[in-house]
């Protein structure tokens, strides 16, 4: 008897991709196209459940076992550590972690910087590999804004297609760190749900080796 697996999604425009590697891979669920607001979505014949969460809240759902499987973005993983197995990269969700300031922005390395981000830890290990002391200002969004207002010197946050940076007029300082999509799991699922947890692993590697 195959054991049903929780799956928590990625809501919004990563999800969608996510979503389509899981039906691509065999583990569809129709009725998640249909309705928008409802939050989860099962197919008992695949033994799937899905259901939407906020990106930064996946790991979360999946180091606390409410979610089995679970898909999170490199960047998460990296600022918050959960106590998870990251299984798969799915090479889709692709983009950087970078440090980006104003185009006339330079450092002077006599006074800390500060650093407005919503990944505190990722902009703190950064800076101190260089051995440069950081002040972090703690945003949730519309970070770009910071640079603007002087609210800091410079950013740390994801850059995809880099249109958000120039339509603030703010530039890249430097990319450092590649970012895609992880597939994770639950410790105890993994243990209690080998076959099940595998299968999807296998079927979805599968896939991401095609689009290589
Ligand atoms: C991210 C990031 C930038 C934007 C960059 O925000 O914070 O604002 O994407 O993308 P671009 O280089 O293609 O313009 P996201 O929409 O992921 O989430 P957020 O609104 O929570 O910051």
């Amino acid at each position: 008897m195959k054991k049903m697996l929780n799956i928590a999604l990625p809501k919004g425009r990563l999800g969608e991709k996510v979503y389509d590697l899981f039906e691509k891979a065999g583990y569809e669920c129709p009725s998640i196209k249909e309705n928008s607001r409802k939050l989860v979505f099962e197919n008992s014949e695949k033994g799937v459940r899905y259901f939407w969460v906020k990106p930064s809240d996946v790991s979360v759902y999946v180091e606390r076992g409410a979610a089995d499987l679970g898909v999170a973005g490199k960047d998460i993983l990296l600022e918050y550590a959960p106590d998870v197995y990251e299984l798969l990269d799915l090479k889709i969700g692709k983009c950087s972690m970078a440090v980006a300031a104003k185009r006339e922005f330079v450092d002077d390395r006599n006074k800390p910087l500060t650093v407005a981000t919503k990944f505190a830890n990722i902009a703190k290990r950064y800076y101190a590999k260089q051995g440069r002391e950081i002040d972090v200002v703690p945003l949730n969004g519309s970070i770009e804004l910071a640079p603007i207002l002087g609210l800091s010197d410079v950013i740390v946050d994801i850059v995809e297609t880099g249109s958000t940076l120039k339509e603030n007029d703010l530039v890249v300082v430097e990319k450092f760190l590649p970012i895609s999509a992880r597939l994770i799991a639950n410790k105890s699922s993994f243990k209690f749900k080998t076959e099940e947890v595998e299968e999807v692993q296998k079927k979805l590697q599968a896939l991401t080796q095609e689009t290589e």
